[in-house]
């Protein structure tokens, strides 16, 4: 693939800009209340056949963290109780995640926020995997009951509040207080502080393998696909990656917005600076949070997903800055030897980064409305 420059972008910019395009996510802080969320999804947004509830809940679960913020995600509304999720393959990301591995964990994720939405409106969920594989387009059902509880309204604030941070992280460790807090959530996770033997093992294998995955044509195309050049393109597809969610503000933002294409995102000046950005992200946190699972089959993939969320919700609740670095889960041998390098596993589904942060932000990535299928 013939990677060129846009005529006319100098190249310490186009440097700068996609150094801010990798790090950076400080955003327009929203109020995160249901106002705050509208705004993600295009306006009127009325689908047939769901209550207001019902509407509220699946944008709640919308907003779950997810792969290029592609949505691979749906619904069908079974009955008034009971919703069907499925997977949309045609969102999926096939060179940079062959298997549906990370789709499922994000729909996982998108499950785990269903669940606690409708909790916040009084009901519970039981939660049943019906997909054999990844390719699956039913992947569960959820029946809901009333059980009158409201009293858990505040998870929506931090369902509303959760986002993807890029910037360099504080080096502070982590308080064994906050860890407590962020343990409590349950499922397979282990913390490696950055000065650990491990820590260090996974800030190279991250570095690494985006070295190797920045020579990867087809998956850098599968990037550059789902970042939204412009206002216009942001607002027709309401996904992706914006300028604004990857961190661009003022005249960084105007500049990437009037200059930058999609040959620009594939040149080797933004490749080499990707690298560098990682280099520099993966230096910068209080450490490596790992998720575990005992295997790849879809159940712990949505259960994996699930968690990841949990404690993420839990983070934003403490402030505590997360930003999923999936390379070394993407590329081999990292893929392979990670496991058994830190003492996890058997299978590691996520590596985030973690740490304290100057300035938390806000969350400004865009929603679709959520497909229902008749
Ligand atoms: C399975 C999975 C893998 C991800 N991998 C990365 C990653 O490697 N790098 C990154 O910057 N963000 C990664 N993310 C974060 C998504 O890009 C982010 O959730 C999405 O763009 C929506 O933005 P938000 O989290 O701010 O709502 C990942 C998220 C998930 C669920």
């Amino acid at each position: 693939m013939k990677c060129v420059r846009r005529p006319g972008l100098p190249l310490l910019a186009l440097s700068a800009i996609s150094i801010w395009v990798v790090t950076a996510c400080s955003g327009i802080p929203q109020a995160p209340d249901a106002a705050g969320i509208d705004s993600r999804f295009p306006a009127n947004w009325s689908p047939k056949g769901v209550s207001m509830e019902m509407k509220k809940i699946l944008e709640y679960g919308a907003l779950a963290p997810n792969s290029h913020n592609a949505q691979m995600w749906g619904v069908r509304v079974s009955s008034a109780d009971e919703i069907t999720v499925l997977f949309n393959p045609a969102r999926a990301l096939p060179a940079v995640d062959p298997k549906n591995r990370e789709s499922m964990i994000s729909i996982g994720a998108f499950i785990e926020n269903l669940v606690e939405a409708a909790r916040a409106y009084g009901m519970a969920s039981t939660v049943s995997v019906i997909a054999h594989e990844a390719t699956d387009e039913k992947i569960a059902t959820i029946r809901f009951t009333a059980t009158g509880d409201e009293s858990s309204k505040p998870t929506l604030e931090d369902i509303a509040e959760r986002h993807t941070i890029r910037t360099p992280f504080l080096a502070k460790e982590l308080s064994d207080r906050d860890l407590a807090a962020l343990r409590s959530v349950g499922g397979e996770i282990a913390y490696f502080p950055l000065a650990t033997p491990q820590g260090r093992y996974l800030r190279e294998a991250i570095v690494q393998s985006m070295e190797k995955q920045v020579d990867n044509d087809a998956q850098e195309a599968e990037f550059a696909d789902w970042v939204r050049l412009n206002d216009k393109e942001a607002r027709q597809s309401h996904d992706g990656l914006t300028w604004t969610a990857m961190g661009l503000s003022g005249i960084k933002r105007w500049f990437a917005s009037t200059f930058i294409d999609r040959r620009a995102l594939m040149s080797k000046s933004f490749r080499g600076q990707t690298v560098e950005t990682v280099k520099a992200q993966a230096s910068s946190c209080a450490g490596f949070v790992v998720v575990s699972s005992p295997d790849n089959s879809v159940e712990s993939l949505i259960d994996a997903g699930r968690v990841l969320e949990r404690f993420w919700l839990a983070a934003t609740r403490l402030k505590i800055a997360v930003h999923p670095m999936s390379s070394a889960l993407e590329e081999r041998p990292w893929n392979e030897e990670l496991a058994g390098r830190v003492g996890v596993g058997p299978e590691v589904q996520m590596l985030l980064r973690v740490g304290y942060v100057k300035d938390y932000g806000g969350p400004d990535s865009l929603r679709i409305e959520v497909p229902i299928e008749e």
